[in-house]
């Protein structure tokens, strides 16, 4: 089966933009299944109800998240009631919703699972015993990790020690795709990050004025979108759904 995975959704218009090029994405890869890193949907930062369920009503199947994913109050009562919206899996069990998800294909399954890396990032369960425990629990030959993390050396060892035991490894958090894609010991699909959906001219989807003037004076400035060209990026993957062993992994750049 082929999965396509896009990389950091920033506000809502680059949400309409994903909306409109998905179906023509879909029926290029072939794709049986979409996986989108939402957790910056909503304009003026993190996820929110209207833009998850956006989200999913474009054709999306799963949503992941990251360090965002709390920012807004209301997607409280949403995570718990939500299997395919995910919060990262190393927060505590009594932190509401859940961190990975299975879903039924009938004659086999796959599974989705969010991590949160810990290097530069919040003090949550280490990510590597934390996916150790998940995997206990799951019986799917095919499964998806979005480590969403911001140090290269957390997620390049993160893949190195999944590698042979999940499908793929795929970073997400910086925003900037990178180019290492590769197939680790033959079975695991992997890239440091897939890199953003939102506008090309900007500071990481922000107004590049705004982000220079930030390092420029150290004051403090509310972040606003960028305007201007659109990309998408993702990154799609043939994988065995019988054995879980991801042939190849290809980067999306649109
Ligand atoms: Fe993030």
């Amino acid at each position: 089966m082929n999965i396509i995975f896009i990389g950091d959704v920033v506000g809502q218009k680059s949400c309409a933009n994903l909306r409109e090029k998905l179906p023509k994405l879909k029926k290029q890869y072939d794709a049986k299944l979409v996986i989108v890193n939402g957790e910056n949907s909503a304009d003026g930062n993190g996820i929110t109800p209207v833009t998850a369920k956006y989200l999913l009503d474009s054709g999306v199947d799963v949503v992941t998240t990251g360090n965002h994913c709390f920012r807004r109050k209301e997607m409280d009562a949403f995570y718990e009631e939500s299997d395919i919206v995910l919060r990262p899996a190393n927060y505590p069990d009594e932190v509401v919703g859940k961190g990975f998800t299975v879903l039924d294909f009938g004659s086999y399954s796959v599974a989705v699972i969010n991590l949160l890396g810990t290097v530069y990032m919040q003090n949550l369960e280490n990510p590597f015993y934390c996916v150790d425990r998940i995997l206990e629990k799951i019986s799917s030959k095919t499964i998806i990790v979005d480590f969403h993390a911001e140090a290269t050396s957390e997620k390049r060892a993160m893949g190195h020690y999944l590698a042979g035991r999940v499908s793929a490894v795929l970073g997400t958090h910086t925003h900037v795709q990178t180019a290492d894609e590769e197939i680790l010991g033959g079975y695991t699909g992997y890239i440091t990050d897939v890199g953003m959906t939102g506008v090309i001219d900007s500071v990481l989807g922000i107004r590049k004025d705004i982000i220079i003037n930030n390092m420029l004076t150290g004051y403090p400035q509310r972040y606003e979108y960028a305007q201007g060209e659109q990309i998408i990026c993702g990154v799609v993957m043939e994988i065995n759904e019988r054995t879980g062993v991801c042939s190849s992994i290809e980067r999306i750049r649109c």
